[in-house]
C-alpha cells in the first residue's frame, strides 16, 4: 500500500516542514543592468523597459515602465525627495518602488509592522543589492531595527512581463507582526488620463469587463474570500482615455499570482501620480515572525503593450503558455472531454456511465470525466464531501470496469473532487470534527452544506494526498477536476497560540500549491482542472498547478460569448474549458442550434456535457464532424494569437474573433450574431495578424461565406478587404479556416 509506506509519510512530513521554502519560481533570461555612476537598475525585454534608482536618501524610486529605451539612453537619477507641504511628507508623494508604513506615510503602504513594544514605525533604506540569474535582488533595511526586506525583480526576455515579489527578515530578538505586506507597488507614468479595465462577477455571472477613470483617491480590488473569487479577478489593466483602445495605444497590465485573500490598491495621490500596491488582503490579516523567520509575498506579474488590449490579452496569454502553466513552455493541447455532471447530477452509476462513455466515444472525444456523486454517501450535494472511496451502491466493483470501459473505448478517463471541503454528514467530519476552519464555540456556517477543511494543518494535508495518491495508485486517472464550492467563514484556527492563528490567510494557500505540487510530482501523468463553482478560482497562482480552468457554470452558449471575452482579456484560451450543453439552456431557457452551442464553444478547449441518450442521430453527425473540425484547427485556437475583432460586450448585435497560429500559416474566424433586424447586411469582417504577402485559402466549417468570397487571397485581402458571413436569423454561428496555401 504506497500511501502507508514509510517513504510517503516521510515525503509528506517533508514536503509540509519544507512550506516556507515554496517559492515561486520565475526563469527570467531579461537584461538586468546597473548604472553606479547614477544608481539606476534597469530591466529590459521584448520591446519593454523597466527601470528604478536609489535615491539620495536611499529609497527606491520608479524610473520607467513602458515601451523600450534604447541601451546608452541616459535615464535620469532618481531625484532628490522632497516635502510637498506639512500635510504630505516626501515619502508620500515620490514614486517609491516599496514603502513601509512609518515615517508620516499616509499613503498605501507596500509593508506595515509591529513591534512587541507597541512601536510601528518602519523606515526601509537601501542596504544593498546583488544582480542574480533571475534579475535584480535589492535589499533595505529600517533605520534602526533588523528588520530586513528584500525585492526580487526579473523580466521574461521574450514577452517584457515584469516579476515583483518581496520577503520581509525579522532578524532582531522579538517577535514581529506583519499587518500589511505587498509583492510590489508599481507606479504609472505621469498622466491624467488614465482609465481602469477590470474583472467582476459573480457564480454563474464571471468574467464582466468593467472601466472607470483613476481619479483622485483609491479604487480597490480585493477578495476577503480565503480564495481568489470571482467578485474581482485579481488581474488589472489601465489604458489612456480615447488612446488606448483595442488594437492601439499604451496599456499597463498585471496579475497577482495568489489564490488567497488579495487586494489591489490604486491610488491617484495629491500630485496626481498614479500607483498599484497589490499583495496579502490587509483585511483580517497578522503573521507573527518569530525571530529569524521571514514571510514572502506571492508574484505580482506585470506587463506594458503598445497595442492596445489586445496586444496586452496576447501577451498575458504567451507568458502563460511559455512559462505559467504546467508543461510551458510548450503545454500539452487540451484533448476534447466529456463531462457528465449536466447529465446526470449526483445520479451516476456504472451501467449510467458507461452507456455515456460509449456514445461519447463515437463523437471522437478523448477523455471521458465522472462529476461529482461516485464517491461517499454523495447523493446529493448534503452529504460525502470528506469521504473519498468509491460508493459501491453505485460502483459494486469499484471504478475499474467503468475506467476499464473508458480506456477499452480508446479515451482516457477523469475523475471529479473537492478536496478541501467537508459535509458535515460525513466520516471524515464525524471523526474530525476539528478540522475545519472555525472560532471556537461558535456557529460554523456552512455554504452549499459544506465547510473548508484547514489546510493550514499539516494533519489535512496529510489526509488529502493520502486519499489522492490511494485513488490515482489504484486507478488508470488522468486527470482530476478540481473543485471548490465555497468561500471561507469564521476564519478561526483555534489549535494555534492566539498570536499564530492569522497565519491561516498564508498556509492554507501555500499548502494548497504544496498540495497539488506534490500530487503532480506523484502522478506527472495527471492533469488537473482548477474549478471553482465555476470561475472563482482562476489566478496565475493556481494555473501554475493546473492545466485547464473551469471558468463558469453558466454553459449558456450566448452568455459565454461575453464572459469568453472578459476571461480572454486576462487568460488564454488555451486553458478555457467550454462545454456543449442541452438546448434549452438551463440557465436562460434560451434555445439555440447545435452548431451555434458547437462554435461558441469552440473558441476556448471543448468539451460536450450534454445527456447524448437524448440526442438524435442527425446530433451525432452535427457534433462528430465539427469535433473533427476542432481537433483539425485547436493547436491555432488553445496556442495563436487572439484577436478580438468584434466585441460581444454593450448589447453589441455581433461579435467575431479570430486566432492566429505562432507561424501565421493558419487562422481561425468564428462570428456571432444575437438578432437580425430590419433587413440589415452584416458588415465585412477584417482579419488582423496574418501575412500580407502569403496567400490563404477561406473554408467555411459552419455557415457560409458571401457568394463573392474569393476561395484564395492574399493575407492583405483578408486584413484590408475582409470577408463577409452573411448571418440572418437569432442566435446565428460561423466559423471559417484560412490556411495559407
Ligand atoms: C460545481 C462545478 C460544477 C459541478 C458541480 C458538482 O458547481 O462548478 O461544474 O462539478 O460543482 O457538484
Amino acid at each position: 500500500m504506497p500511501v502507508t509506506s514509510l517513504n510517503r509519510r516521510a515525503a509528506c512530513l517533508s514536503l509540509l516542514g519544507g512550506m516556507a521554502a515554496l517559492a515561486v519560481p520565475f526563469r527570467s533570461d531579461a537584461d538586468a543592468r546597473f548604472d553606479e555612476r547614477i544608481k539606476v537598475f534597469r530591466l529590459d525585454g521584448d520591446g519593454v523597459t523597466y527601470a528604478f534608482g536609489i535615491d539620495s536618501v536611499g529609497q527606491i524610486q520608479a524610473l520607467h515602465w513602458g515601451g523600450s529605451l534604447a541601451v546608452d539612453d541616459p535615464l535620469p537619477a532618481a531625484p532628490n525627495p522632497s516635502d510637498f507641504s506639512g500635510f504630505d511628507r516626501a515619502n508620500s508623494v515620490t514614486p517609491l518602488e516599496y514603502v513601509a508604513f512609518g515615517g508620516g506615510l499616509v499613503t498605501e503602504p507596500s509593508l506595515k509592522v509591529a513591534f512587541p513594544d507597541g512601536g510601528r514605525d518602519l523606515v526601509l533604506r537601501y542596504a544593498g543589492h546583488e544582480m542574480t540569474a533571475e534579475g535584480i535582488r535589492v535589499r533595505l533595511k529600517d533605520i534602526s531595527a533588523e528588520v530586513h526586506v528584500e525585492l526580487t525583480y526579473g523580466m521574461d526576455k521574450a514577452t517584457g512581463m515584469l516579476s515583483r515579489s518581496a520577503r520581509v527578515y525579522n532578524r532582531t530578538r522579538r517577535p514581529l507582526r506583519i499587518d500589511q505586506m505587498a509583492a510590489a507597488t508599481l507606479n504609472l507614468p505621469f498622466a491624467d488620463d488614465y482609465e481602469l479595465h477590470y474583472l467582476t462577477g459573480r457564480w454563474a455571472g464571471e468574467w464582466t469587463v468593467q472601466k472607470r477613470p483613476l481619479e483622485a483617491g483609491s479604487t480597490v480590488l480585493e477578495s476577503r474570500l480565503g480564495m481568489t473569487g470571482s467578485q474581482n479577478n485579481p488581474w488589472f489593466a489601465v489604458g489612456r482615455k480615447d488612446v488606448s483602445e483595442e488594437e492601439n495605444g499604451p496599456v499597463w497590465f498585471g496579475a497577482l499570482a495568489w489564490s488567497g485573500s488579495w487586494r489591489m490598491v490604486f491610488e491617484k495621490d495629491i500630485l496626481g501620480q498614479s500607483r498599484i500596491t497589490a499583495g496579502y488582503n490587509p483585511f483580517d490579516f497578522a503573521y507573527l515572525l518569530k525571530p529569524g523567520e521571514s514571510l514572502e509575498t506571492p508574484v505580482f506579474y506585470a506587463g506594458y503593450s503598445p497595442d492596445g488590449m489586445g496586444g496586452a490579452s496576447r501577451r498575458m496569454h504567451r507568458f502563460q503558455r511559455t512559462v505559467i502553466l504546467p508543461g510551458a513552455p510548450a503545454p500539452k493541447l487540451r484533448p476534447v472531454l466529456y463531462n457528465s455532471w449536466e447529465a446526470t447530477e449526483f445520479a451516476v452509476t456504472e451501467q449510467g456511465q458507461v452507456a455515456l462513455a460509449e456514445k461519447a466515444a463515437t463523437l471522437g472525444v478523448e477523455r471521458f470525466v465522472m462529476d461529482d456523486g461516485w464517491f461517499g454517501k454523495r447523493n446529493n450535494d448534503r452529504a460525502g464531501l470528506g469521504d473519498w472511496t468509491v460508493n459501491r451502491e453505485k460502483f459494486p466493483q469499484g471504478l475499474t470496469p467503468l475506467i476499464r470501459r473508458v480506456r477499452e473505448l480508446g479515451m482516457e478517463f477523469g475523475l471529479w473532487v473537492e478536496p478541501e471541503m467537508v459535509n458535515p454528514d460525513s466520516d471524515l467530519y464525524r471523526a474530525h470534527p476539528d478540522w475545519v476552519i472555525n472560532f471556537k464555540g461558535r456557529p460554523r456556517s456552512e455554504g452549499r452544506n459544506q465547510m473548508v477543511l484547514n489546510l493550514a494543518r499539516k494533519e489535512v494535508c496529510d489526509y488529502i494526498i493520502k486519499s489522492l495518491d490511494l485513488l490515482l495508485s489504484e486507478n488508470d486517472i488522468a486527470f482530476l477536476k478540481w473543485d471548490h464550492n465555497r468561500s471561507w467563514s469564521e476564519p478561526g484556527w483555534p489549535e494555534r497560540p492566539v498570536a499564530e492563528q492569522q497565519r491561516l490567510y498564508v498556509d492554507y494557500t501555500r499548502n494548497l500549491y504544496a498540495i497539488l505540487a506534490e500530487i503532480r510530482r506523484r502522478h506527472p501523468r495527471v492533469e488537473i482542472e482548477s474549478c471553482a463553482g465555476g470561475g472563482g478560482r482562476v489566478d496565475l497562482g493556481i494555473m501554475r498547478f493546473s492545466d485547464q480552468v473551469w471558468p463558469t457554470d453558466n454553459t449558456d452558449p450566448f452568455d459565454r460569448l461575453k464572459m469568453r471575452d472578459g476571461f480572454s482579456q486576462a487568460y488564454m484560451p488555451g486553458v478555457m474549458m467550454a462545454w456543449v450543453t442541452a438546448s434549452p439552456n438551463w440557465v436562460n431557457k434560451r434555445s439555440t442550434s447545435l452548431e451555434y452551442r458547437f462554435l461558441s464553444a469552440m473558441q476556448g478547449c471543448l468539451g460536450i456535457g450534454d445527456n447524448l441518450n437524448h440526442w438524435t442521430p442527425d446530433e451525432f453527425a452535427t457534433a462528430k464532424r465539427l469535433i473533427a473540425e476542432y481537433k483539425a484547427m485547436r493547436a491555432t485556437v488553445q496556442r495563436g494569437d487572439l484577436y478580438r475583432l468584434i466585441s460581444p460586450q454593450d448589447n453589441s448585435p455581433r461579435s467575431a474573433t479570430l486566432s492566429v497560429s505562432g507561424t501565421r500559416r493558419q487562422a481561425v474566424l468564428f462570428a456571432f450574431l444575437h438578432s437580425s433586424s430590419k433587413f440589415e447586411t452584416a458588415p465585412r469582417i477584417q482579419l488582423r495578424g496574418l501575412e500580407p504577402q502569403t496567400r490563404y485559402a477561406v473554408r467555411a466549417i459552419a455557415g457560409t461565406v458571401a457568394d463573392d468570397t474569393p476561395k484564395v487571397a492574399s493575407g492583405a485581402y483578408w486584413m484590408n478587404h475582409g470577408v463577409k458571413l452573411p448571418l440572418r436569423g437569432d442566435f446565428q454561428a460561423a466559423a471559417c479556416v484560412f490556411d495559407a496555401v
